[in-house]
């Protein structure tokens, strides 16, 4: 039976980071003075009934649920532990099953951890960002460094079987040395994933206000590239290899659900703005929340946008998504033409010759600091 993917989205949080552009309300935005209670109310009701839609149109057996933000874990485990009854009854869940928590270190301690877990979920993603108090500062983060470990502990003793934090790297004022402390702290704790991605400057944020004001001002390419280098060596000698561009793993901890991403199979994302693919047709709902909730208890489909892709899109995407894994492109995927291109890149380190030798193109640390540069040589 075919493989299906569920994302669950969660558009709350306590307070919006000055970086952050992701479709995440906080309960004041949404209504003035509400608690979060009052504006998540009916959210799962809403979620429910989008199930209702995907039951109908999307068959296969479940194997990973993602619960992402936003900050799934503002909301009670028996919240979320709905969804996850509804998917498991309407749907066939593969065995191990991946079910990941986006959590803020804030937001939890062991007997809610407990409850999620109880819950069904068996992995879990925090979000650090730093441990280093000045840059946490300067990405306008509401936690204590000390939180993050609290958490990975409790997460830890109350049996999550995977845990993963995520990071950034590259805010203004940070230091390779920083950073050093940053990814030291994190692998000291024995987490069995790691993502870490280069601080994107998002137009309309406060981040973004800064910069342009000349109050802060982002590191230089070099610094960067060192940056992302360290992040891999320090991974890689902690046993974390790395899967796909922006992630390290022990054996057997790669993240199913963003691996279902990357291969392009079958997912189904559930709430305001998420976006969802099945057999080369892509779709996203509406942006709101309360547009979401409306159109869902009026019986109306919450989709906002719908595409078909083409061929033309989908050879693309044949090149985009497998070179930022490991595993790879096999070089029988890419024309005589692609194959000449790319083959200069085992010369100049980029490209693993002896990887090359066997049939695969796959990206040397060197070559994934460049391999927007590749990708787009090759897909032209
Ligand atoms: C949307 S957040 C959800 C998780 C949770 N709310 C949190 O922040 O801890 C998922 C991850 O996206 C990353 N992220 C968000 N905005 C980013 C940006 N502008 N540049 C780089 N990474 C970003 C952060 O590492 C964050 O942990
Ligand atoms: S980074 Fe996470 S906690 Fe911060 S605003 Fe974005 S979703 Fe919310």
């Amino acid at each position: 039976m075919a493989e299906l993917s569920f994302y669950v989205h969660i558009p709350y949080c306590v307070k919006r980071c000055g970086y952050c552009d992701f479709n995440t309300y906080t309960p004041s935005e949404l209504k003035d003075g509400a608690s979060l209670e009052a504006v998540s109310g009916d959210y799962i009701d809403a979620v429910l009934q989008e199930l209702n839609i995907a039951h109908k149109e999307a068959p296969g057996s479940v194997s990973t649920i993602f619960f992402g933000g936003g900050t799934p874990s503002l909301l009670p485990a028996k919240d979320l532990g709905r969804v996850i009854s509804a998917i498991g009854q309407q749907w066939s869940l593969a065995e191990n099953c991946e079910i990941t928590l986006e959590a803020n270190p804030d937001s939890v301690d062991e007997q809610k951890l407990q409850g999620f877990k109880d819950a069904g979920f068996n992995r879990i993603s925090f979000g650090m960002q730093s441990a280093v108090p000045h840059v946490l500062a300067t990405l306008d983060r509401t936690h204590n460094p000390a939180n993050v470990e609290r958490a990975v502990r409790a997460a830890r003793s109350v049996g999550f079987e995977s845990i993963s934090v995520d990071l950034i790297y590259g805010t203004p004022g940070e230091s390779l040395e920083d950073l050093r402390t940053s990814v030291e702290t994190a692998l000291s704790l024995e987490i069995d994933h790691m993502s870490a991605y280069a601080l994107i400057v998002e137009s309309g944020t406060k981040l973004a206000g800064q910069i342009k004001r000349g109050d802060i001002s982002m590191p230089d390419d070099d610094l960067m590239a060192d940056m992302y280098l360290l992040v891999d060596a320090l991974a890689e000698k902690a046993g974390l290899s790395w899967y796909e561009l922006s992630n390290w793993s022990k054996p057997g901890h790669q993240s199913q659900h963003n691996i279902a991403y990357w291969k392009n199979a079958n997912w189904w994302g559930l709430g305001p703005g998420a976006h969802s693919h099945l057999d080369g047709v892509r779709w996203s709902n509406v942006k709101h929340p309360t547009a979401y909730k409306t159109a869902l208890f009026e019986n109306r489909s919450p989709i906002h946008d719908r595409e078909v892709l083409t061929l033309s899109q989908i050879a693309d995407e044949g090149i985009m998504l497998p070179i930022r894994m490991r595993e790879g492109i096999s070089l029988k995927n890419l024309s005589n033409v692609q194959q000449s291109k790319a083959e200069p890149y085992t010369r100049t380190g980029h490209i693993d010759p002896e990887m090359w030798g066997q049939g695969t193109l796959q990206l040397t640390p060197q070559g994934r600091l460049i391999a927007d540069r590749i990708v787009r040589e090759l897909v032209v």
